[in-house]
């Protein structure tokens, strides 16, 4: 059974605002914006609409969680940027933050490439989850602990069409 969470409107509206942030803080600049794939490409297009930069964006691929709920504690890098990121207002957008394993991991990552700024981008955040300690700089809602899917969160590749964010009843997994 899937429970509206986070409706469309919501999200559009906190994306906006998201941008608008965004375009503040590099006035003038132009930045890079890096999508964790697949999970972020939804959110990754309707916010760089948002940002009214001179701005490109790429794409990584992390190992996922394949039809588990939970991560395996490894992260593995399966695709790279082509973009060279030394001086560049780097931007990763991720879809959520949760152990913060995978986004620990891409921060170290980038910051060896020498980016003039390296920022997170993420939709949502599970604090509670969290088994690293990270924070991301742009963050759209904090959430409890609950499994969710849509709008571009899966669950085994299911429900990333999904225009509202649900949580995803655990019976519904087994
Ligand atoms: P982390 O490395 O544990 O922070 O995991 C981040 C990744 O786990 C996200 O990019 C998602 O792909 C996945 N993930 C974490 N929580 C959820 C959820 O509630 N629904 C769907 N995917 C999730
Ligand atoms: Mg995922």
């Amino acid at each position: 059974m899937l429970r509206p969470l986070l409706t469309k409107q919501q999200i559009a509206h906190r994306v906006g605002a998201m941008g608008k942030q965004i375009t503040s803080d590099f006035a003038g600049q132009t930045v890079v914006l890096i999508g964790v794939l697949k999970g972020a490409c939804l959110f990754l297009s309707d916010l760089a609409r948002e940002i009214k930069l001179d701005a490109t964006f790429d794409f990584i691929a992390v190992s996922s969680y394949g039809a588990a709920r939970q991560s395996a504690g490894e992260v593995q890098l399966i695709k790279d940027v082509t973009t060279p990121l030394q001086n560049q207002n780097v931007i990763l957008v991720e879809d959520i933050l949760d152990t913060g394993l995978t986004i620990s991991f891409l921060k170290k990552l980038f910051s060896a490439r020498q980016p003039r700024a390296l920022k997170i981008a993420a939709l949502l955040d599970k604090p509670s989850r969290r088994q690293v300690q990270v924070e991301g700089d742009y963050v759209g809602f904090s959430i409890p602990d609950k499994f969710v899917v849509g709008y571009g969160l899966d669950f085994a590749e299911r429900y990333r069409n999904l225009p509202d964010i649900c949580i995803l009843d655990p019976e519904e997994s087994k």
